[in-house]
């Protein structure tokens, strides 16, 4: 079983250059322009396993399951080309956009999808710092001479003609003083330069204003009735809703006292009275800037820690993905992801059947088993058919908006608002419905979240599409493997029929020893199907036995029997030569130990390897009695049949010597569905018209 440490992955940090210069050069139209352009010049260049997030900003992720970080890197430079190589043009504005980018591989054994994160942005810095227009591994230093020019990109964009800086914009100041002169006084000089006053007379009036519309920044009188500018601060300062904005302390003399009174009330800024008008200006100016500055650094890391999480969900999905060796696997770690990215209980994936009629629920959480099973969605039906059919998603984002069908549910009420149902589409086939609901807090989903589960669903639909080609592969490779197997069948017995009674015999010992200890443990839910498809080619070696060998009416000669012998190793050995090819399936493993060790004795008296006891694998003790029985039973070039009642005799009488005493048992206890099912599947006699042609192809 392949575990996710077998894959190499890397990531790479992307962010456009100067891209703030430009918007401030062009506007933000052509600032957006840039980003669009951008992001689709990247998801055109990148690879088709590579998945492109934007970070929101001007910044990019690119996610490379199973590549080295030297091989992330080239396809950064790849990338760098690329948009470099493009000009952007919106209106009479033509545009260069150069990117940096930080590559990083994963450390398995010791690093969080965070940490990954956090070195390619580091290295993303790096090649920020050495000129720009890069790329640089993390865990290094810069390597511009490995990979991109170089050239620092500031000459690609024109500088902007007029800088507009966002501390000049207008800002929202409140004065409270019960001096009306010096009201005015200040309101004068903060207009002239564009500033929005509004005035407060005392202590209450100021908080009440702040309370009506919050001002950027508050310059304070120090004595004022009605609660002075000390005990109003400290209002302002004690709540939370107000203790960001910024209080500038008035007054005619900075005595010690009060300065000591201010800074404890919480006051960000002393300014002396008499005011002098350029002073005071550029002081509320800079303060402004100040504290904007600070809200917007804080925002922007809320956002970046909550883009932080999502993306590393996304990473973790990504290499999750790269590395599973089951679709049951795949849609595990979809469903776990969506999950997680959305704080949902109720996530389901419904996939459609062979003909694309119907949907089922391949895996959910949140919905009860016997619920989940039971939900049959014709295609074009209900929510989850529609959205199949039609590959549009279908949201329900709140409560006025929930959907009245409950058809597709059974008897289940529908869960309510935010409900959403994707479809899954791969090369423009939708392979499945990914369904997501019952929200923790029931709030609507929101842009960004959205945005997630888009490019999670991508991510999802190139996994399953992949899996379920994979199937398909492995069900044709399977049947020509038994279609060979019967092939050889069809020389030595009178039908093919032998290879469906030894399957069902095989399967009535697996039921019954599946309540018994020890075998419980052995034999686990895929057991009997991985059972079903190997047992038909425990004799696939016959092939290489010749006519004249595998049907002779006589007994064997000891040269004969020698090559007989070897139809047990040789089958083994050409089902080992399929696996090699398909590692990835279980039931091939089973064929190929059912072929080495289908005559095996319990005593150790077998071949090909004599081996005894437990030593002899399960499926093999199993396939060894179903195979006799059989052999018992019917007619073969060699011998006539025996009854059903000399066969379990031969084989009660086989008990620890040729078998394993627990399979005897179990044998024992159905003997009667073994002897109903040898007459149910009898070679009939329409059959020796089969056998004809089988002998004479
Ligand atoms: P097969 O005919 O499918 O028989 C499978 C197994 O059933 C045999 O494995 C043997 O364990 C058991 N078996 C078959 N007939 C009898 C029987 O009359 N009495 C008892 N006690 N057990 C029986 P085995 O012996 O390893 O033989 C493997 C294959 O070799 C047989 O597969 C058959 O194709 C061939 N073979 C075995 N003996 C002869 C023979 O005398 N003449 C010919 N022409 N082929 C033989
Ligand atoms: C730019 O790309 O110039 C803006 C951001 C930065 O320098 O890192
Ligand atoms: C679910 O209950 O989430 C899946 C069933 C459906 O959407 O039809
Ligand atoms: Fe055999």
């Amino acid at each position: 079983m392949a575990t996710q440490y077998d894959q190499p992955f890397s990531c790479i940090m992307l962010d456009i250059d100067h891209f703030k210069r430009c918007n401030d050069a062009y506007g933000h139209n052509v600032g957006d322009a840039v980003l669009r352009a951008t992001a689709g010049i990247l998801r055109m260049s990148s690879r088709k396993e590579q998945t492109v997030c934007r970070l929101g900003g001007e910044e990019f992720l690119i996610l490379c399951p199973s590549a080295t970080a030297p091989e992330a890197a080239v396809g950064a430079e790849r990338l760098r080309q690329a948009v470099e190589s493009n000009r952007i043009i919106r209106g009479d504005v033509e545009v260069s956009v150069a990117v940096s980018a930080g590559v990083a591989e994963r450390d398995h054994r010791t690093e969080s999808p965070e940490d990954l994160l956090k070195r390619a942005d580091e290295a993303l810095c790096t090649a920020k710092r050495a000129g720009r227009n890069r790329v640089c591994l993390a865990g290094g230093s810069p390597r511009p001479d490995l990979i991109g020019p170089g050239h620092d990109s500031a000459s690609l964009v024109r500088p902007p003609t007029t800088s507009h800086d966002v501390a000049d914009a207008q800002v929202k100041v409140l004065i409270a003083d019960d001096n009306g002169d010096d009201r005015a006084f200040c309101r004068t000089l903060l207009e002239r330069e564009g500033h929005d006053v509004t005035e407060a007379v005392d202590g209450l009036d100021a908080l009440a204003k702040v309370n009506q519309s919050p001002p950027d920044i508050i310059i304070m009188d120090l004595m004022m009735p009605n609660l002075n500018g000390l005990q109003c601060t400290r209002c302002l300062k004690g709540d939370p809703a107000t203790h960001g904005i910024p209080v500038i302390m008035a007054s005619a003399a900075a005595k010690g006292a009060d300065v000591v009174a201010s800074l404890e009330a919480g006051v960000d800024e002393f300014i002396a009275k008499p005011i002098r008008p350029k002073e005071f200006v550029l002081r509320v100016q800079s303060m402004a800037r100040l504290s904007r500055g600070k809200a917007e650094f804080i925002r922007s890391n809320e956002l970046r820690g909550e883009h932080a999480r999502a993306l590393s969900v996304l990473a973790d999905l990504s290499w999750a993905l790269a590395a599973a060796g089951s679709l049951e696997r795949v849609l595990d770690s979809i469903i776990a992801a969506a999950a997680e990215l959305t704080r949902c209980r109720r996530v389901s994936i419904m996939l459609p059947d062979k003909e694309r009629d119907y949907l089922t629920i391949a895996r959910s959480i949140g919905i009860d088993s016997s619920v989940a099973s039971a939900v049959r969605v014709p295609a074009g039906e209900g929510i989850a058919g529609q959205v199949f059919l039609t590959g549009d998603s279908a949201l329900f984002n709140t409560h006025e908006a929930t959907p009245p069908d409950t058809r597709f549910y059974g008897s289940e009420p529908l869960p309510g608002a935010p409900l959403l149902s994707k479809a899954l589409a791969a090369s423009n086939r939708v392979v499945g419905v990914l369904n997501i609901a019952e929200r923790h807090g029931g709030n609507a989903f929101d842009a960004a979240e959205l945005e997630y589960v888009n490019l999670l669903s991508n991510m999802a639909a190139s996994a399953i599409e992949e899996f379920v080609t994979r199937e398909a592969r492995d069900q044709a490779r399977e049947s020509v493997v038994i279609a060979l197997a019967t092939l050889a069948e069809y020389r030595d017995t009178d039908t093919g029929r032998h290879l469906d009674r030894v399957t069902r015999y095989a399967l009535l010992l697996t039921d019954e020893l599946q309540n018994e200890e020890p075998f419980a443990a052995e034999i686990d839910d895929e057991f009997p199907e991985d059972l079903r498809r190997a047992m038909p080619l425990h004799d696939v070696g016959k092939v290489v036995v010749p006519d004249h060998i595998l049907l002779k009416p006589d007994k064997l000669t000891p040269a004969e029997w020698e090559i007989m012998r070897r139809h047990a190793e040789v089958g083994a050995e050409t089902l080992r030569s399929v696996i090699a090819r398909t590692p990835a399936v279980r039931f091939l493993k089973m064929a190929e130990q059912i072929a080495r060790s289908h005559h095996e004795w319990y005593n150790g008296k077998g071949y090909p390897q004599a081996l005894s006891g437990e030593d002899i694998p399960l499926p093999a003790r199993i396939a060894a009695l179903a195979d006799v029985y059989d052999a018992l039973t019917t007619q073969r070039p060699y011998k006539d049949a025996f009854s059903h009642e000399a066969a379990v005799n031969i084989i009660r009488g086989a008990s620890g010597s040729q078998f394993d005493p627990a399979v005897v048992d179990a044998f024992l206890k159905r003997q009667a569905e073994f002897a109903s099912l040898a007459i149910q599947l009898a070679d009939n006699l329409d059959s020796a018209d089969l056998t004809q042609m089988a002998v004479s192809s």
